[in-house]
């Protein structure tokens, strides 16, 4: 997974636990002392383990912890692909363009990286529906990224999701309805 994932994993395993939270979530999931620098690759179990370890540590259950570390990563990741993000964008736009915009030229520009495929539908302007199929398996992510977003525009929103690969559906259908 790209490093940018890694510093933030940092930055919010230190906010959650404290100071030495980073040092102690490294030791609890076996990694030992390792630096993670912006445009390397790790592996994807590497990140697991870590978010594994936060949620042993904070006693809440693993998706709780994803949705959260999604929540979290937005600004760090819209400060760091702005160029790419139209002024004239609401939340609802950014969710429907990150496929074509975004995740596509995180692959060509990093080629280790393997951000999910994101199909979306806008069924109206005031609903987006994200049909996220990957590997592995992190919609809670997805979710939690929905929410910064909004976040990120000061945007009230209602996100549901409708199917869920971790129930046995062939990919997870999530919709974002904006509350006016
Ligand atoms: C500013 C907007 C965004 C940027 C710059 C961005 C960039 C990235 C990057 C760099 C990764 C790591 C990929 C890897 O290392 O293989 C990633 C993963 C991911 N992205 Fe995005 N992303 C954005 C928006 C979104 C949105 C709107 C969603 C969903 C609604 C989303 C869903 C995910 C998920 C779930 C992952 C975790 C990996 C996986 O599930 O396979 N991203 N993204």
């Amino acid at each position: 997974m790209h490093g940018i994932i890694f510093v933030e994993l940092k930055k919010f395993a230190d906010s959650r636990l404290g100071n030495e939270g980073w040092n102690e979530v490294l030791k609890d999931s076996g990694i030992g002392q390792k630096m993670y620098i912006p445009i390397q690759e790790y592996p994807d179990d590497e990140a697991v383990s870590i978010l594994s370890a936060i949620s042993t540590r904070i006693g809440r259950p693993l998706p709780y912890v994803l949705e959260e570390f999604g929540e979290f990563i937005v600004p760090g990741l819209i400060r760091m692909y702005k160029a790419l993000i139209k002024p004239e964008w609401g939340a609802l736009d950014l969710v429907e363009h990150t496929e074509q915009t975004i995740h596509s030229v995180v692959r060509i520009k990093n080629p280790g990286a393997k951000p999910p495929e994101l199909k979306c539908s806008r069924p109206s302007q005031d609903e987006v529906v994200i049909s996220y199929t990957s590997p592995r398996k992190m919609c809670a992510i997805a979710k939690g990224i929905m929410k910064g977003v909004a976040k990120h525009y000061n945007e009230q929103v209602l996100i549901t999701e409708k199917t869920c690969m971790l129930s046995g559906g062939s990919s997870c259908s999530i919709s974002m309805r904006l509350i006016k």
